[in-house]
C-alpha cells in the first residue's frame, strides 16, 4: 500500500505540488506522511505520524523549498505508524532519501549484512535498507546511477521506489516491481506517482511503468530502462494521453468523494455501457468463456461481490456454473486448473496482490485469464491474456461505490455475449439484454433520487445501532453482501449479509427487540421473503424494506426505503445505491470521514 510522489521542476518550489499530490494519494494509506526536497546540495526531510493535513502543519512541510522533491503517505506494514518509521528514509550520510510502496521480502538479510558493514539504522521499516544499500553500492560503483541499479537488483519482493540524491539535485531515480508507478510528463516539470490523480491537475500525458523498469526523471528528461536486462525503453512510444479530467478527481462540490462517486454512478454506467458495447476485448473474452471447460472468478472485497453477480448472470443467461473464490484463498486451487479453464480476475485498481497471485497461479497451470479492471494497464490486466476495462473514472473514496456498479454492468454484458456465442440465447434475447443494460444508468439515477431523502432520516436512527442484518434472496444476496461491507467499512457498525432463507440457521438467534434487519426486495422471491420478514418480526426485529413498494411486505415492515422497479437482472442498479447512501449518511451522522475509513486502504498490494 502507501502512496508515493516525486516532482522535478525546472524552477520554483515543488513542495505545494507534493503536498497536493499526497492529499490525492491519501486513499492509499494515511497513518503517516513525509517529504524530502533537495535544496542546493542538501537533502531535507520532514515526516511524522498522523493524517497528512495534520503532519504538514505539525512538521512544517511548508518551510521546505526546492525544485526537486519526493513525498510519501503510509499504510504501515513493517514497523508501527510513528514519526521514525514514516518515509522518506535516509542513508547514514543523509544524502540519499527513499520513499517506497511495497514490501522488501529479503530486508532482514540485507539489513544484517549492512549492519555488519557498519550501517546504522534508525527505523524498523523494510524500506530503510534501500537507502543504505544504495549508499553501500555507491562506495563501490563510481556513479549513482549504477549504484542505484545494483541496489535495486538485490531487492526481492514488491516495490515502487523514488529516490533523491544530494549529488544529483535535479533528478529523481525510480524503480518498479509489483507495485504501481506512473510517470507524468508536464510542461517544465515531470512527475512520478503511485496513481494518476496525484498529478492529474498538471498533466494528462502518462507512462504506466512496467515491472522491472527503472530510471530517472528531471524537469526536462525521462529515462527508462529494464533494470534486469539493461534494455532501454522507447519513452515517446510509451506516452499515452488519458481522458480523465482533473475535475473527475476533485470533489466537485460534494462534501466527500464517496458521495460524489455515488452520484456519479449514472455517468459511470453510461460511459461503461457505450465503451463496452463495441469493445473487441469483451467479445474475445466472451468467446473464451463460451469455449471454457471450467470457469472461475476471483477478486477481493467489493470486486468479489461483483464476481458473485457474474456467477448469477452466467448461470441465468449462459447456463454455466462459475466457481467464485476469494482471491486470498487462491492456494486451494494449486494443481487444479487445466489448459481448457478460464479465470476471470476482477480488480478495480488492478493491483490487489491477492488477486494478482491468483492470476499467476492459474497462468502457471496453463489456464487462460481475463481481467476486469478500472485502471488501464495496471498489473492484473497486464498479466492477463485479455483485459476489459470499466469506465468509472478515478475512484478516490476508499470504500468502492461507482466501480462496483460499473463492474456489474460489464459482467452482465460479458455473460450476455458468452450466452449468445454459445447459442444459449437468441439474437432477440441478446438485443433485449443490451437494451435493458443501456438503461442501467437511468435506473441508478432514479434509485438515488427516490431513496436519498428517506435514507438520510433512516441513517440517524441506524447510527444508534450496533449490529444489523441485510437479507435477501437470489440476485439480492451479493447486493446485500456489498451493502453490509459498505456499512462495516465506513460506519463501523457490524452488519452481516445472509441469504434470507439461511437466517433461520443461526443468525436469527441474535434477534431481540429493535434489532435492525434490512430486506432487499427482489421481485422473483417476494413470497419467500415475506415468510422471512414474518419470522424476524415475530422476534421483535425492526424490519426495513428496501425496494419498490410491495404492499404485502410493506404491511409487515417498520420502515421503507424506496427504490424503483427494475427488470430482474438489473436489480443491482436499483438496490445498491440506497445501501451505499445508508452507509454514507450513517458514517456522517456518527462524525466519521467516509472517504478515509480507519485501518483500510483502497489498494492492498500486500498479501
Ligand atoms: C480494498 C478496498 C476495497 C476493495 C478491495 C479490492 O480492500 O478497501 O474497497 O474492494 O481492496 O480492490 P480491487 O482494487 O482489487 O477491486
Amino acid at each position: 500500500m502507501c502512496g508515493i510522489i516525486g516532482v522535478a521542476a525546472q524552477k520554483g518550489n515543488v513542495v505545494p505540488l507534493i503536498i497536493g499530490g499526497l492529499k490525492r494519494l491519501e486513499y492509499r494509506g494515511y497513518d503517516s506522511a513525509g517529504i524530502a526536497v533537495v535544496s542546493g546540495s542538501t537533502v531535507s526531510v520532514r515526516k511524522g505520524a498522523g493524517k497528512i493535513e495534520h503532519v504538514v502543519v505539525a512538521k512544517g512541510f511548508e518551510e521546505l523549498n526546492g525544485s526537486t522533491g519526493i513525498g510519501h503517505t503510509r499504510w504501515a506494514t513493517h514497523g508501527a505508524p510513528n514519526d521514525i518509521n514514516a518515509h522518506p528514509h535516509t542513508d547514514c550520510t543523509g544524502s540519499i532519501a527513499v520513499v517506497h510502496n511495497g514490501i522488501i521480502k529479503n530486508y532482514a538479510e540485507l539489513k544484517e549484512e549492512l549492519v555488519a558493514r557498519g550501517h546504522r539504522f534508525s527505523s524498523e521499516t523494510d524500506t530503510e535498507v534501500i537507502a543504505h544499500l544504495i549508499e553501500e553500492e555507491l562506495r563501490r560503483q563510481g556513479s549513482f546511477r549504477h549504484a542505484f541499479q545494483e541496489a535495486v537488483k538485490r531487492l526481492e519482493g514488491s516495490f515502487a521506489i523514488a529516490v533523491l540524491y544530494s549529488g544529483e539535485p535535479d533528478r529523481i531515480y525510480f524503480a518498479k516491481k509489483d507495485s504501481p508507478l506512473v510517470v507524468g510528463l508536464g510542461r517544465g516539470a515531470n512527475f512520478l506517482a503511485s496513481d494518476i490523480p496525484a498529478f492529474l491537475e498538471h498533466t494528462r500525458r502518462v507512462i504506466v511503468l512496467r515491472d522491472g523498469e527503472a530510471g530517472w526523471i528531471t524537469s526536462q528528461e525521462v529515462h527508462i530502462e529494464n533494470v534486469y536486462t539493461g534494455e532501454s525503453v522507447d519513452v515517446p512510444g510509451r506516452v499515452r494521453t488519458i481522458s480523465w479530467s482533473p475535475s473527475m478527481a476533485a470533489k466537485g462540490g460534494y462534501p466527500h468523494f464517496m458521495l460524489k462517486e455515488i452520484h456519479e454512478q449514472p455517468r459511470a454506467l453510461r460511459d461503461t455501457f457505450y465503451g463496452l458495447s463495441s469493445d473487441e476485448s469483451l467479445a474475445k473474452a466472451a468467446e473464451l468463456l463460451a469455449g471454457a471447460e471450467r470457469i472461475y472468478v476471483t477478486a477481493a472485497g467489493t470486486s468479489f461481490h461483483a464476481g458473485l453477480l457474474f456467477d448469477y448472470y452466467m448461470l441465468r443467461l449462459a447456463g454455466r456454473t462459475v466457481r467464485a473464490f476469494i482471491a486470498s484463498e487462491y492456494e486451494w486451487f494449486k494443481g487444479v486448473p487445466g489448459r481448457g479453464d478460464v479465470l476471470l480476475a476482477i480488480s478495480q485498481s488492478g493491483e490487489t496482490m491477492d488477486t494478482l497471485k491468483a492470476v499467476r497461479l492459474f497462468k502457471e497451470h496453463g489456464a487462460r485469464v481475463i481481467a476486469l479492471s478500472n485502471v488501464y494497464e495496471s498489473a492484473i490486466p497486464r498479466e492477463s491474456g485479455i483485459a476489459i476495462y470499466t469506465r468509472a473514472g478515478p475512484e478516490i473514496g476508499v470504500a468502492a461505490s461507482k466501480t462496483f456498479l460499473t463492474q456489474a454492468l460489464a459482467l452482465l454484458l460479458l455473460a450476455g455475449h458468452a450466452a449468445r456465442i454459445s447459442g444459449r440465447i437468441t439474437r432477440d434475447e441478446m438485443a433485449e439484454i443490451m437494451s435493458a443494460a443501456s438503461k442501467a444508468n437511468r435506473l441508478a439515477q432514479r434509485a438515488i433520487s427516490v431513496s436519498e431523502g428517506v435514507v438520510r432520516t433512516v441513517a440517524k436512527w441506524f447510527s444508534k445501532k450496533g449490529n444489523a442484518y441485510i437479507l435477501s434472496r437470489g440476485i439480492g444476496v451479493p447486493i446485500a453482501m456489498e451493502g453490509a461491507l459498505k456499512v462495516k467499512e465506513i460506519s463501523y457498525i457490524h452488519a452481516e449479509a445472509y441469504p434470507a432463507g439461511e437466517s433461520k440457521h443461526g443468525p436469527i438467534a441474535l434477534i431481540e427487540p429493535g434489532f435492525p434487519v434490512f430486506f432487499l426486495l427482489v421481485d422473483q422471491h417476494l413470497k419467500e421473503l415475506k415468510g422471512n420478514v414474518m419470522e424476524m418480526k415475530a422476534r421483535g426485529a425492526t424490519v426495513v424494506a428496501v425496494g419498490p413498494p410491495r404492499s404485502e411486505i410493506l404491511s409487515e415492515s417498520d420502515i421503507h426505503i424506496p427504490a424503483p422497479e427494475a427488470p430482474p437482472l438489473l436489480e443491482p442498479f436499483t438496490l445498491t445505491p440506497p445501501l451505499q447512501l445508508l452507509a454514507y449518511y450513517t458514517a456522517v451522522s456518527l462524525g466519521y470521514n467516509p472517504d478515509k475509513p480507519r485501518n483500510l486502504a483502497k489498494t492492498v498490494t500486500v498479501e
